[in-house]
């Protein structure tokens, strides 16, 4: 089924979100890093700034800078609604105390990516594509990150997961997902099938704690390496 606007909710996470999801030194932010279902978090605006070498791919990227601001403000009060309803999902800390702030924290990292947009898809930075294929050469990237997309959706399935993965890793060497709980705070079932069989085509799979927890209880990444040469 093509891509179409109103299925997706844009919703995009900070920079300083990112380095904690994925536990980032400063060595991961200076190496080729893509991206995987960015939308319109700020994380590529912010790491180009600073220097980075950073591709960010999503189906999202094939409508304009105007189009995703008009969904966004069409979402976006919804999702404080729900965040409001639920708001014993979550961890209220110093970084994102009330659901007030949590939507200046989000409407901030999303204007980043709004003005950088235009200007960064010129630049082959922000590329439409859709998971599970990747439109990259082999090891063209030395990390891939994907937030808030595998093991979130149930939905997508054992094969898409399995998928998506090994076309990740086919791409980049070294791969980092985050969270490894569905929407409903459930270890999604998909994190253990695809570290066996990631693990059988030789690759080396670990799941690592990281410095940030939001949704409650989500505070896990996946890393999965090429086997130490
Ligand atoms: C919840 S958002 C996460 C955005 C960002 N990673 C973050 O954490 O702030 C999920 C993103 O997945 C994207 N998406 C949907 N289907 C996709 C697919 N098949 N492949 C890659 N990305 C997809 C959506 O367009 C959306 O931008």
């Amino acid at each position: 089924m093509p891509f179409s606007l109103d299925q997706v909710v844009p919703w995009g996470r900070s920079f300083d979100e990112y380095v904690r999801m994925f536990a980032l030194t400063e060595v991961d932010l200076g190496r080729r890093i893509l991206g995987c279902a960015d939308g319109p978090a700020a994380f590529n605006a912010e790491l180009t700034g600073r220097g980075g070498t950073i591709t960010s791919c999503d189906p999202l990227y094939q409508f304009s800078a105007a189009e995703i601001e008009d969904r966004i403000d069409a979402c976006f009060e919804t999702v404080l609604e729900q965040t409001r309803a639920n708001q014993d999902g979550f961890v209220w800390s110093d970084a994102i105390p009330t659901v007030e702030a949590l939507g200046q924290v989000r409407r901030q990292a999303m204007q980043t990516f709004l003005k950088d947009f235009e200007a960064g898809k010129q630049q082959q930075r922000y590329v439409p594509a859709e998971l599970p294929e990747l439109p990259f050469p082999d090891g063209a990237f030395d990390l891939a990150l994907c937030s808030h997309f595998l093991f979130l959706y149930p939905s997508l399935g054992r094969a898409f997961h399995v998928e998506s993965v090994v076309n990740l890793l086919r791409v980049a060497s070294e791969v980092r997902i985050f969270p490894l709980l569905q929407l409903d705070r459930q270890r999604s079932p998909f994190v253990e099938e695809v570290i066996g069989e990631v693990t059988s085509l030789g690759h080396v799979a670990e799941v690592v704690r990281v410095p940030y927890e939001f949704q409650k209880g989500a505070d896990e990444m996946l890393v999965i390496t090429d086997v130490p040469g």
